[in-house]
């Protein structure tokens, strides 16, 4: 029986180490290459990229280009202490991200392969989705080769490396979420058969760009969406208005989202166990096969079965969030 976030059709869309995974380091070495009954955006591949989309090398960063990194991280330095993950916060430290510019990838990976066998690959802009589930399967994540210029120092329209690199890599040293994002790579091959991108892809939303974590302290960010930038942290850990709801993976895949405003709801895990228990050792087929095509619950509800760590006033929202200019309380 095929169960959880790890189990994928090998046979069909897998290299041959796929097929015998002894442990859960192996991968697929061969691109899968998606039936064409499968539904990818239609992302036109620049002709410097092979099929798997990496650049042949690093973009050389200016002096002025790494000042912005710099800039970008001394400002995260001020307002994430006490509110990101305690993983995410030793993960800046192991990697030592603040040691000045943007990270050279090749000593960047070779450190974090040390620790949990994960690389972190340059790609030009965003990549087709079976490219970017067949890389997390391998334990590589690929990261934009440019960073935002000082003009659109707080809005960027696709992740950059700030938000790719200081937002994501670090919480890429824990081994419990590093064998976590490898597990959704390969789930996401199963989610395109089933034609449930929609609904993976509202996952990887509530938990790798926005989730939080309770801890000992209390509630912490670990999701990059928040973590890369300066205001998102304090509204998700202390404003009012948003909802805050233990993770229920059945519920997150069914429930809608925005990309262009803070969150009215985060959801929260117990610990990155938790994350990983409710994901991995799940029977997803069974889950997608009793999903709709679409979102059945509005990002702002609290429905009968949620388990609310905080109901949000909503107010934020409510005031029409940033199209209105809304206090974000
Ligand atoms: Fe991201």
């Amino acid at each position: 029986m095929e169960t959880g976030l790890d189990a994928i059709d090998s046979a069909r869309h897998a290299g041959p180490e796929a097929g015998n995974d002894a442990g859960r380091h192996a991968g697929f070495t061969q691109l899968p290459d998606p039936s064409p009954d499968v539904f990818t955006a239609p992302l036109k591949r620049p002709a410097h990229v092979a099929a798997d989309w990496i650049e042949p090398a690093q973009h050389a960063y200016g002096a002025d280009e790494n000042a912005v990194w710099d800039d970008l991280f001394a400002r995260q330095m001020k307002v994430l202490p006490g509110r990101a993950a305690s993983a995410f916060m030793a993960g800046l430290d192991k990697l030592d991200l603040g040691r000045g510019g943007v990270p050279d990838f090749g000593r960047l990976s070779a450190e974090l392969g040390a620790l949990t066998g994960w690389s972190v690959v340059p790609v030009p802009m965003l990549i087709p989705d079976h490219v970017f589930f067949w890389h997390l399967a391998n334990r590589r994540f690929p990261a934009g080769n440019f960073i935002r210029s000082r003009e659109n120092f707080d809005y960027i329209e696709e992740p950059d490396v700030f938000h790719d690199v200081f937002g994501h890599v670090p919480m890429l040293t824990d081994p419990t979420f590093a064998d976590y994002m490898q597990a959704y790579g390969r789930a996401g091959w199963k989610a395109m058969r089933h034609n449930r991108l929609k609904a993976l892809g509202a996952l990887y939303w509530y938990t790798v760009e926005f989730g939080l974590v309770e801890e000992a302290g209390g509630l912490r960010a670990y999701g990059a969406g928040i973590l890369s930038g300066p205001s998102e942290v304090v509204f998700a850990l202390e404003a009012q208005s948003p909802n805050r709801i233990y993770l229920n993976v059945d519920r997150v895949m069914r429930t809608d989202y925005v990309i262009d405003d803070l969150q009215p709801t985060y959801f929260v895990i117990e610990s990155l166990a938790d994350l990983y228990h409710q994901t991995v050792e799940r029977d997803f087929d069974r889950l997608y096969r009793g999903l709709g095509p679409g979102f059945t619950y509005a990002n702002t509800a609290v429905i009968d079965i949620d388990n609310v760590h905080t109901r949000g006033t909503l107010e934020y929202h409510l005031r029409g969030g940033r199209a209105s200019g809304a206090r974000p309380v």
